[in-house]
Order: C-alpha cells, then structure tokens, then sequence
C-alpha cells in the first residue's frame, strides 16, 4: 500500500503534542521543557549524537505525559539525517502523531525520506497503521522533495511486495498505465509483440501472456533523451531449467527492475527532470509448463539477432535484449540505462547493499556511482571484460544466452556482456539489482521485502541532467 501517511508541515508543535522529536548533536539547542539538564541527560543515556540514537524522555504534559525523543543527527550529512529521521519513524508505534523538529542545518529531504520510507508497510489483510508525521520548522520545499522520492519508493515497494497471483504482466502493464495517468505521462502497451522474440519466448509458458510497457515524458525544451529499462518478470520459476525451493521463494521481487522504472517516470514532473525520458518495461512470467521454451531452443531477438536459449532461467537478459534493441533501433537514446534483477551472481559478489553497475562510458558511469553515494543506493562500477564474450558464442545461433565456458563463473559479467551485445554502442548502463531489490530485515529506511532500490539514485541522476 502507497505510503499512507501525509505529512503536514508547521511552524511550532501543537500545545498538546504527545511525541516530539527534536535533534541533538552540535549546535544545536536543547529542548526547554525537558526535567534535567539535557547534558545530564545524554550522558546518563551514553548518548553520543550519532545518528540512529533515540533517547526517549518523558515530561510532564497537563496531568499526562509527553515522550520527548531527543535524536541524534551526526554530523549532519544527508545519509545522517535519512538515518535520523529512520529511527524517529520506527520509535513510533501504531498511527501515533510525532512531531519532528527539523534541523535548521542539511538536507531536510534526506530527514523527510528517511522518516516516510521507514513508516512504510505492506499487509494484505490486517492493516498496520503507520505514524503520522508532522514536520516542525525546516525549509518546507526540501521535506516536499523528500516526500515526493519517499512515495517513488513505496510505490516500487509495494508493486515488488505485491504476490504474483495478483501480478501477472498485465496487472503490471495496467499500474503502469495507472501512474501514467496520474503523472501526465504518455503511454503504450504491446501484447501482440511483433519481432519481440525474447518476450515472447519467455512468456509462451505462462498462462497470463507478456507485455511490453513504454512510459514517455517529454518536457518543454528537452535536448537529451534517456531510456530507461526495467526487467519485469513477475515470478521466475527458472522455467523448464528449474529453479530449486530455496532460490524459487523470493522471485516475485525478479521484476523490481520494471517497478523501479514505473516509479521513477511517475517522479519525474514532480521531481523537475529536464530531459526527455522513456521507460520501457519488458514484462513476462517465465514459468514451467508444456509450452515453456526449452534448453537448446533458438530465439530471434528483436532486430533479427539469433539466441541459442541455453539455459531458460537466464531469462532476464532475453527480455533486455529485446528492450535495448527496440530502444536503440527505435528511440534513438543518448543514453541507455537498464536495472534488473539479473544475477545471483552480482548477490554474491557484493551482498544485499550494492548494486553492481557496468557501462561503456565512464562519465556515465561516474555520475550514477555519484547519485548512488548521495541517495545512499550505492552502486559499484564492474567490469566488461572483453576477453570473456567468446564465451557466449554458440555453435547455431549468434550468441548463447549463457557462457559455455566459464560454468557459471562471473555470471554477472557474462550477463552484462550479453547484454552489451543489443545497445547499439550507445552510451549505455547495466544495474543489477539482484542485491538490494530485496531485504531480509528492516534497517534505517531499508524495509524487509522489497526495497525500491534505484529509484532514489535514477531520480536524482536524472534531475542533475542538463
Ligand atoms: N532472477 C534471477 C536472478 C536472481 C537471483 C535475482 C537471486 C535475485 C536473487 C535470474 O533470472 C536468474 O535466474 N539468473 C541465473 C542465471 C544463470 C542461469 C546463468 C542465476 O543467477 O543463477
Ligand atoms: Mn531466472
Ligand atoms: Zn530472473
């Protein structure tokens, strides 16, 4: 569910407030009202000001109680403040109102996000109530922003944690429809898939047919293009090259790629992006049936390059590969960006906190590692080693979808490779996220489940494009 909350915004808290949340660390002024000397305070509570320090105090309210929670905020870097106001939101329990000081120093959107996407939920059923924030001072326009990126977030949150009996590649298709129609954005969908030979082969064995989803938006006066594309397989069972148990459980989350895009186009009005951007979402079930593709099969992607379907549980690169062609033949990009859920190989290599990032452009590439530093979405520059694309030769077709040869070594490098194969040579970008789509526990304004990763550092890579 979007995130319910809606903060408001004021200039003091209301005389009666129960939850108040006010910072501390240096420079800053204590609270008025609180029973000991606030110095006295921390140290008795071994309160050092770091970031993520709650010290509940409580005060003498009427005949009742107020909670003073003092929060610690750092040295006041955006990733300090989005810690901050994290551990605010998550001492609040039930729809309890909280009032939170904002610090008059930082980025009061870092503080807003952390505090709104650490109050995000997901039920089915039985709803938890999230807090109800009112922020208290700071510069409001900044807290907006923060807002803004929080709900991109839950919104690629919640279409990750939604169960794939109610996401089939034309639920998906129809929420991106939805957010085109409330963002002004253009929109297509294709089911008929003319030449979309990857989509198709990865759909034929579901029940529920594939789609191709194009977001547009195109601002007044916008030079520069980008296409932004996001794989959207909405269960992986592997197909016929099945999965096991243990690997097959969380695969709901293998179109959080497609999500990120849906959620990052429906930002971007709101977010100021001045330059024209397309996002494409390849969408499909591959699932294990008696129409599935079969190992050994041979696809022919879209602009007529062939595919040896080794392994059909590399099925996100076929769906990519059909998108970055289409993109490249069609759209005519600057830039081409992609983020899926490719490998478990990239979860190997770097762990549930980065995402492994590969590009055949270097300023690129250093301007996404540097939205990924800023947004706290950290992204960490791999390499397309030349040496291994041999390896995806196969004897029949063009390429193989897997290498033959490595055996399942630097699986994410093969996949990048494979991919790099249908961009044309433009100045192109691979995320996986196969990491950090997903957590296993909440942490800061990380939720359990899935996490939205790439929206926050797509977004402000985007709004910093001339
Ligand atoms: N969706 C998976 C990758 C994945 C794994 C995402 C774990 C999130 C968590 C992808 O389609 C896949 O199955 N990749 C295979 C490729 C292999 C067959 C070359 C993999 O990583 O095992
Ligand atoms: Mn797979
Ligand atoms: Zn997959």
């Amino acid at each position: 569910m979007p995130i319910e909350t809606t903060p408001t915004f004021v200039a003091e808290p209301a005389a009666d407030a129960q939850f108040v949340a006010v910072p501390f660390g240096r420079d800053l002024a204590p609270p008025t009202d609180l029973p000991l000397p606030v110095d006295a305070l921390l140290a008795h509570y071994e309160a050092k000001g770091e970031p993520g320090e709650v010290v509940e105090v409580p005060v003498a309210l009427g005949s009742g109680i107020r909670r003073v929670l003092l929060y610690g905020v750092g040295g006041g870097s955006a990733a300090d403040l989005r810690k901050a106001g994290a551990s605010v939101a998550r001492k609040v329990k039930g729809g309890a109102r909280v009032w939170i000081r904002v610090p008059e120093t930082g980025d009061a959107a870092a503080l807003a996000e952390g505090a709104l996407l650490a109050s995000y939920t997901f039920r089915i059923g039985a709803v938890r109530t999230p807090p109800d924030i009112v922020f208290v001072g700071g510069d409001e326009e900044a807290l907006r922003r923060g807002e803004t990126v929080a709900r991109a977030t839950a919104l690629a949150r919640d279409l990750v944690n939604t169960p794939a009996s109610i996401k089939s590649p034309a639920w998906l298709a129809d929420q991106a429809r939805e957010v085109a129609a409330s963002a002004g954005l253009g929109f297509r969908e294709d089911s008929a898939l003319d030449g979309f030979g990857g989509i198709r082969a990865v759909g034929q064995g579901s029940a529920q047919p594939p789609r191709l989803v194009e977001l547009t938006y195109a601002p007044e006066g916008a030079t520069r293009h980008v296409v932004l594309v996001g794989k959207g397989i909405t269960f992986d069972t592997g197909g016929l090259s099945l999965k096991p148990e243990e690997g097959m459980k969380t695969m709901k989350t293998d179109m959080a790629g497609g999500a990120a895009v849906i959620a990052v186009m429906g930002a971007l009005a709101t977010a100021g992006v001045p330059v024209r951007v397309t996002g494409l979402v390849a969408c499909a079930e591959n699932a294990f049936s008696g129409s599935a593709q079969r190992p050994g099969d041979v696809i022919t992607q879209y602009g007529g390059r062939t595919v040896e379907v080794l392994n059909t549980d590399a099925e996100g690169r076929l769906v990519l590969a059909d998108a970055l062609a289409y993109a490249d033949a069609e759209l005519a990009p600057d830039i081409l960006i992609d983020i899926a859920t490719l490998t478990g190989a990239a979860k190997i290599a770097l762990g549930l906190r980065l995402g492994a990032l590969y590009a055949t452009d270097d300023p690129l590439a250093a301007e996404l590692v540097a939205a990924g530093e800023a947004t706290g979405e950290r992204l960490w520059r791999m390499p397309l080693i030349d040496d291994y694309r041999a390896d995806l030769d196969s004897d029949i077709a063009d390429l193989a979808n897997v290498d033959r040869k490595m055996s399942g070594s630097a699986g994410s490098v093969a996949a990048a490779l494979f991919l790099r194969e249908f961009a044309g040579g433009r100045p192109w970008a691979h995320l996986d996220v196969a990491g950090p789509a997903r957590a296993t526990a909440d942490d800061g304004e990380i939720t359990k489940g899935g996490t939205g990763f790439g929206v926050r550092l797509l977004l402000s890579y985007l709004a910093s494009l001339g």
